[in-house]
C-alpha cells in the first residue's frame, strides 16, 4: 500500500517539468522495469558555496517515480551541492512514509537523478569529485545503457 503522502506527491507533484535553460541536466534509467528521468539544475552561489537555486524533473515512470522524483526536488531544493549529494534512497523514501519493498528501487531513479547532474555540474565547472561520486556517475551510465537497450528491445522509445 502506498502512503497518504506517496499518493500527494503523485497526484501534485512539485516541480515536474524543464528548466529554461539550465546549468545542467542529468538522464538516468532502471533497467529493471525501464522507466527514465531528467534532472534539471539551476546552481546559484551564496557564501562562496555552490546551491540548488531551482530543480525540476521529467520522469517516464510509475507512481512511485513520480512521488519519488517530487520529494527529491523538494528534499534537494536550496542545499548546497555537497548536502544535495548526501540524499539517499532511503533519506527519500522515509520522507514518504516508506515505501512498498516491491517499489523501492523507484526511489533509486530520482537519488541517481540527482546524483547524476550533481556529477554532471561539477565535472562541467572543474570542480572537485569524490570517488563516491565518480562510482555513482559509472553505476548511473552502465544502468541507462542498459535501459536503453531494454526500451529498445521492448519498443518502449518515446521518439
Ligand atoms: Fe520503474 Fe517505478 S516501476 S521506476
Amino acid at each position: 500500500m502506498y502512503t497518504e503522502k506517496v499518493m500527494e506527491h503523485f497526484k501534485n507533484p512539485r516541480n515536474m517539468g524543464e528548466i529554461e535553460d539550465p546549468d545542467v541536466t542529468s538522464k538516468v534509467g532502471n533497467p529493471a522495469c525501464g522507466d527514465m528521468m531528467n534532472i534539471y539544475l539551476r546552481v546559484g552561489e551564496k557564501n562562496n558555496e555552490k546551491y540548488i537555486e531551482d530543480i525540476k524533473f521529467k520522469t517516464f515512470g510509475c507512481a512511485s517515480a513520480i512521488a519519488t522524483s517530487s520529494v527529491t526536488t523538494e528534499l534537494a531544493m536550496g542545499k548546497t551541492l555537497d548536502e544535495a549529494e548526501e540524499i539517499e534512497e532511503e533519506d527519500i523514501a522515509e520522507e514518504l512514509g516508506g515505501l512498498p519493498k516491491i517499489k523501492m528501487h523507484c526511489s533509486n531513479l530520482s537519488a541517481n537523478g540527482l546524483h547524476e547532474a550533481i556529477y554532471q555540474y561539477k565535472k562541467k565547472e572543474g570542480m572537485e569529485i569524490s570517488e563516491d561520486l565518480e562510482r555513482k556517475h559509472k553505476i548511473a551510465q552502465k544502468t541507462l545503457e542498459k535501459t536503453e537497450e531494454m526500451r529498445q528491445e521492448h519498443g518502449l522509445n518515446e521518439d
